[in-house]
């Protein structure tokens, strides 16, 4: 029988969100990079799933502060996209998002890019709700 005791690092609560997948041609832009548009929506979804995982809300997306492509993604690249919660008011979270693009076969890793995106939480009535301070316990 299955152990869970055997699966407690994969069950832990990820501090930090990391969503990968491989660059497709249907993501592309006229130059056979990755698409700016697509690569801001798998930033956004990241953050997403980072403000979900910090307050257990349902989240929007209010703002995006500043996303800077530095590099390009390019077709049969692995694109990771990390998300961390780095700030919290009453009812909103700031998120850091990174990309960094991998090189199937070497290994080699390359910032792309980076974002600040906000999210708020919103209750019931679609209006903020209050959510848990960055750093508090429980
Ligand atoms: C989320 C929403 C209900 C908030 O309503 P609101 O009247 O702006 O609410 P408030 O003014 O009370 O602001 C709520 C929080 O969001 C923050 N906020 C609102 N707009 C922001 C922006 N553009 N950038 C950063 N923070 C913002 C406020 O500072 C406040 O933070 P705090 O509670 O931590 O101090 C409303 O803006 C909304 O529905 N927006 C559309 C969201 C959406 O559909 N997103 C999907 C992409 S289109």
């Amino acid at each position: 029988m299955t152990d869970p005791a055997s699966y407690s690092e994969v069950l832990a609560a990820p501090a930090i969100t990391r969503m990968t997948d491989i660059v497709l041609p249907e993501q592309l832009n006229h130059r056979g990079t990755l698409f700016g548009g697509v690569a801001l929506s798998m930033m956004d979804r990241a953050a997403f799933v980072a403000a979900t995982r910090h307050s257990r809300q349902t989240v929007v997306t209010v703002g995006v502060e500043q996303v800077d492509y530095v590099a390009p993604v390019h077709i049969g690249e692995i694109v990771e996209v990390v998300a961390e919660v780095i700030a919290t008011g009453r009812t909103s979270m700031t998120i850091d998002v990174t990309m960094v693009a991998e090189v199937l076969l070497t290994g080699e890793r390359r910032l792309c890019g980076t974002g600040h995106f906000v999210f708020v939480a919103i209750g019931p009535d679609d209006r903020p709700i209050e959510i848990p301070q960055v750093g508090a316990s429980g």
